[in-house]
């Protein structure tokens, strides 16, 4: 992945911050993503809060308050409107925020149009606020697994982001995900979590990273030779990107707490056997979970507490 101040890694991802602490260590990153003020919030807290940028609109102005009264780091929050703006401000009062001005560069979710970006931020800076540069994220081009596809997509929801930020200025430029980490040359950062710990969805893609995160569930049931029940089902597994699949099985299907799978072409498996579930999205599926046990080589060797969970 990209090294240091390139990659702003993306906790909604993992939402642990004992993973942020190693991730930190290792690529040497000092900056975060945030989607939530509880992951805001609780990255702070854990002495990981040198600079958070809440890549999401928020109305919570007086937990952004509070967290910028803390003084724990650097926070930057990415606004799109003339409300979140105002939020901005508001907490503002209490201590200081920078905002990144969010575009629209083609997902139909936040983000201003691009011609309205340096409004937005003549009025951030007349109101007193840090306005860092613009942020923009394509996601829906991130998961394509035509990899030209993207090269040609990400080529125009960047001249968008372009657009905006000569209009904005400010030297950060945030953007990207997973599936368009290598193809940024002019973002100052790309916000990428799923590469840390996969999933099936992202599997398509070719990328070079290795599947890390499993739901190991126990078989609870057998039916001879046609198939077997796992005890982990919808409740946990984020299923927007399809169902999980059982390693070396033929998924039949998930209901809420059960994962019925046929036996492909091994033996049928033993009550009480463990089987290896791999999520299609991990981001939603670890949220559905109190904590990760790391293994190495069979043995669980560490526990990480998702603590970054709900809102
Ligand atoms: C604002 C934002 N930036 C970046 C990402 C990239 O994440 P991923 O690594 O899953 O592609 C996401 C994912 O949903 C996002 O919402």
């Amino acid at each position: 992945m990209r090294p240091g101040r390139s990659l702003r890694p993306h906790v909604k991802a993992f939402k642990s911050t004992e993973l942020a602490r190693h991730l930190a260590g290792r690529g040497n990153h000092q900056a975060f993503c945030c989607a939530t003020m509880r992951e805001m919030e609780g990255m702070a807290d854990a002495g990981l809060g040198d600079d958070l940028l809440l890549a999401n609109e928020t109305l919570a102005a007086d937990r952004l308050g509070n967290l910028v009264a803390a003084g724990t780091g650097r926070i930057t929050v990415a606004v799109d409107s003339d409300e979140t703006v105002a939020v901005a401000v508001a907490a503002a009062r209490r201590g200081p925020l920078a905002v990144l001005i969010d575009v629209n560069v083609g997902l139909p979710r936040c983000g201003c149009r691009p011609d309205d970006a340096g409004r937005l931020a003549v009025r951030a800076r007349a109101a007193g606020l840090e306005v860092r540069g613009v942020m923009g994220y394509e996601g829906h081009v991130v998961g394509n697994p035509d990899r030209t596809w993207r090269i040609e997509q990400m080529s125009d929801s960047m001249s968008m982001l372009r657009v905006a930020h000569d209009a904005v200025g400010g030297d950060v430029i945030s953007a990207g995900g997973t599936g368009t980490y290598d193809l940024h040359d002019w973002a100052t950062e790309v916000q990428a979590g799923s590469y840390l710990l996969m999933d099936t969805a992202y599997q398509q893609l070719g990328l070079p990273f290795r599947q890390a995160l499993f739901v190991e569930a126990t078989i609870i049931s057998v039916h001879g030779d046609e198939w077997a029940v796992a005890d982990a089902g919808l409740k946990s597994f984020g299923m927007d990107h399809g169902a999980p699949t059982v390693l070396d099985r033929e998924l039949f299907f998930s209901s809420d707490e059960h994962t019925t799978f046929g036996f492909a072409d091994s033996p049928a498996p033993a009550v009480g056997d463990r089987v290896r579930m791999v999520p299609a999205h991990v981001d939603p599926t670890v949220a559905y979970h109190e904590r990760m046990l790391v293994v190495s080589d069979g043995d669980v060797v560490d526990e990480w507490r998702v603590d970054l969970r709900n809102w």
